[in-house]
């Protein structure tokens, strides 16, 4: 397909017609000039294709397919293979279904437990969600099928998420709400960005040209279409000049003829609808060009690569002696979930999926086990007989394993969570098998954090997330030790909700909804006011040991230009093999700027044999070591010292090494009368410039004579005595009041600092 001569072929209505969808799912045919539609389809953690054979089929009926572990599991494997092979097994049952475009990955940050979609967002920190997106994509589209990045960008909440602002400042922005799709935009390519439903600073998302246009295509190099998310256009003719080119689903007609009409008015250039149509027709052709209908699935072996991944993802969080549990010994199982698992979220991603494996059904060839209900999910309600009947059940084994979170109607797309509790009945049943059964485990099902008040009663805790449709049988595989766990959290869970750092804040005012922790979200905000946490991000643990050591750098001062390299062994001590997460954090203890005490900057999974010793390494650059800087509106590395950490998570730094990094950019210098001396002394030049000026003030009040060294040239030494004294908070206009020479005046001092400043900045 010529895709330009195409375009220059089209009538006005007819480019406007195909920048909205046909229905729900598909683009638009132009039938004069050979365009065909195509197909897109949610995602992302399994295909959710609409039934297009069932007559007049609503959105939700949607063929049978594969349910993987949701992102939230996912993000907890750590593991970017894995989460490519799922992209790649999407990416098949797509052309298999001559799907063109699979809706996600959705990439916001958790940036609150409480959000209804968490459970399918990856991470609170931006670069494992950035990994995680990033390998999904380039998964997926190694099959030739293109994928979603969404929502572009903030939905990070569900309360009025189609109205509500996020006030969010420029540099919480770059660092940690942008970041999360930066990575992912520049290194994976995906065909399409899904704008999302919210405004950002007071415009929509899906009109806001800063982000659709200025950002994600000028600076990151975006070359597919952007669509938008479903509703979420307010002003189609803005929307379309601020770069949103597919609006979905189609208006009827309504917004194209506003397209039109606004080219008619003169109010809207022409190109811009050329270069919307190009667009969408590029991956139109993409798509069918390198087509491979043959291309074919087996549900089972997806259902298998599900359950291997789900055991993959599965997080330990607590382990007294109690697991793996011995085969063949009599357990009770407790909890709906054990028979009716819990394994995907409400809303769009909702999988129809061909089979579901409970944990009871998989555990009953590993050992002797009996199931009781324990709690009903349909009202939150203590119900004596079955918690009883559970205690009953606990009591004549020889353990209980109690399978436990939160039920649909807790956690779904649409809506927010009020709290981070599992419903009443729930806890209540816990602490009540616990008091019976001293060997009792918990089996957690949840998208996102949730409280334990019983985390001390029990002595096992596995957090096995939304995990799948195979989550039952991988909780068995994980329980009995066929499978080693090897999750990590990728988010921090908080004792409770109130410690949350959005917690003032979250949900926001009318339509308005502030994020005023800025950049300390997640471990950023518990690591700096060294708070304690239930679980801290980065943390599982295994059932063998690893020991880290010999952590050795490429250099011990670099340039900002410069790699480093940083590499370790890790040994597997224990007497099972094993799957361990290295994760590596950068901090900088004496820093000018207010910054997180660390910030993840790398991680690998690796595996290991007992006995087994591997290297890892990491190729950290200069963004490893910055900030966003709002004065240059770019990342910024200070010159200093900053530390390389690695942990077996973020509060379990077990090596650490200085680095040495030094600035190459020269920040620009903006003297003023109300430069403090104290920063003027901090700047060689500046401060040698105005030395005979600042030596008539320090004898005005009287420090000239004590000090000592005052004699030697170098204006830092100066700087040292000084910092104790009053002038170092002192603004440079102090130079007219305590100058003790007339002929210094205001006009005299700002001309003298324009010059200076000219001088500095060349
Ligand atoms: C969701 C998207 C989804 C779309 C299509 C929207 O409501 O926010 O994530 O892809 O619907 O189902």
């Amino acid at each position: 397909m010529n895709v330009k001569k195409i375009v220059s072929e089209m009538t006005l209505e007819e480019k406007a017609g195909l920048c909205s969808g046909e229905g729900s799912w598909h683009t638009k045919v132009v039938k004069r000039l050979g365009v065909p539609d195509v197909m897109v389809s949610d995602g992302p953690h399994g295909l959710r294709k609409q039934d297009l054979s069932i007559e007049n089929s609503t959105a939700n009926e949607s063929i049978k397919a594969v349910c993987f572990p949701a992102a939230c599991a996912i993000a907890a494997s750590f593991d970017r293979d894995l989460i490519h092979k799922i992209g790649e097994a999407l990416g098949d049952e797509c052309q298999h279904e001559d799907v063109s475009t699979i809706l996600g990955p959705a990439d916001n940050i958790k940036r609150s437990p409480l959000c209804g979609r968490n459970f399918e967002y990856f991470s609170e920190d931006p670069y494992l969600a950035s990994e995680m997106a990033k390998n999904h994509i380039q998964g997926v589209q190694s099959k030739n099928v293109g994928t979603s990045l969404k929502h572009f960008f903030g939905n990070n909440q569900e309360h009025r998420r189609m109205s509500v602002s996020d006030e969010i400042d420029e540099r919480t922005l770059r660092e940690i709400y942008l970041a999360a799709f930066e990575g992912a935009v520049k290194d994976a390519k995906p065909w399409t960005v899904m704008c999302s439903y919210n405004k950002i600073n007071g415009t929509y998302a899906s009109e806001n040209k800063r982000y659709l246009t200025d950002i994600l295509r000028g600076e990151w190099g975006f070359d597919g279409y952007v669509m938008s998310d479903w509703g979420a256009v307010n002003d189609r003719v803005k929307g379309i000049e601020a770069g949103l080119d597919l609006e979905m689903p189609g208006s009827n007609g309504i917004n194209d003829a506003r397209i039109v009409q606004a080219v008619k008015d003169g109010r809207l250039d022409e190109k811009v609808v050329d270069q919307a149509a190009e667009r969408i027709l590029n991956i139109v052709n993409k798509y069918k060009e390198n087509r491979k209908p043959d291309t074919e699935w087996d549900m089972d072996a997806h259902h298998e690569l599900s359950r291997k991944f789900s055991g993959e993802c599965m997080v330990l969080l607590k382990n007294e002696g109690i697991l793996p549990l011995k085969k063949g010994r009599k357990i009770a199982f407790i909890g709906k979930f054990a028979d009716k698992p819990r394994y995907q979220g409400g809303g769009s991603s909702h999988i129809n999926s061909f089979k579901v494996t409970s944990a009871f059904e998989s555990a009953k060839n590993m050992a002797d086990i009996t199931y009781s209900q324990g709690y009903d999910l349909a009202e939150d309600r203590i119900d004596e007989a079955m918690i009883r009947e559970a205690e009953e059940a606990a009591k004549n084994a020889e353990s209980a394993v109690i399978f436990a979170g939160l039920p649909d109607s807790f956690e779904s797309e649409g809506y927010d969570r009020t709290h981070m509790s599992i419903p009443d009945c729930q806890n209540e049943l816990i602490k009540r098998v616990a008091k019976v059964q001293p060997n009792t485990v918990v089996v957690l099902h949840n998208g996102s954090p949730v409280e334990m008040p019983w985390s001390d009663d029990v002595k096992g805790i596995l957090e096995a997330y939304l995990g799948g449709q195979a989550v039952g049988a991988a909780e068995a595989d994980v329980l009995f030790g066929d499978v080693n766990p090897s999750g990590k959290l990728p988010e921090t869970f908080p004792i409770k909700l109130e410690d949350n750092p959005s917690y003032l804040y979250y949900s926001g005012e009318g339509d308005k909804v502030e994020y005023r922790e800025g950049i300390f979200i997640g471990y950023r905000y518990y690591d700096k006011k060294n708070m304690e946490v239930l679980f801290p991000f980065g943390y599982g643990l295994s059932y063998t040991t690893f020991e880290y050591s010999n952590l050795r750098l490429s250099s011990e001062s670099i340039k900002d230009t410069d790699k480093l390299t940083v590499t370790l062994d890790v040994t597997n001590t224990g007497k099972i093999a094993g799957k361990e997460v290295v994760e590596l954090y950068t901090g900088k203890k004496h820093s000018k700027i207010i910054r997180p005490v660390k910030e993840l900057r790398g991680f690998e999974k690796i595996e290991l044999n007992p006995g087994e010793t591997k290297s890892v390494t990491f190729n950290l650059c200069k963004r490893a070591f910055s900030y966003y800087n709002t004065e240059i509106h770019d990342w910024y590395a200070e010159t200093g010292d900053y530390d390389i950490l690695i942990g077996k998570s973020s509060r379990d730094i077990v090596l650490s090494k200085p680095v040495h990094v030094e600035s190459t950019v020269k920040l620009p210098v903006k003297l003023t009368v109300n430069t403090t001396f104290g920063d003027l002394l901090e700047m060689p030049e500046a401060s040698k410039a105005l030395k005979p000026l600042i030596d008539k003030v320090k004898t005005a009040i009287g420090m000239q004579s004590t000090d000592k060294e005052n004699d030697k040239e170098n204006s830092s030494a100066i700087s040292d005595d000084m910092c104790n004294a009053m002038l170092k908070y002192m603004p440079i206009r102090g130079l007219v009041s305590f100058g003790g020479d007339k002929s210094i005046t205001y006009e005299g001092l700002e001309k003298m600092l324009d010059e200076l400043n000219r001088k500095l900045n060349k």
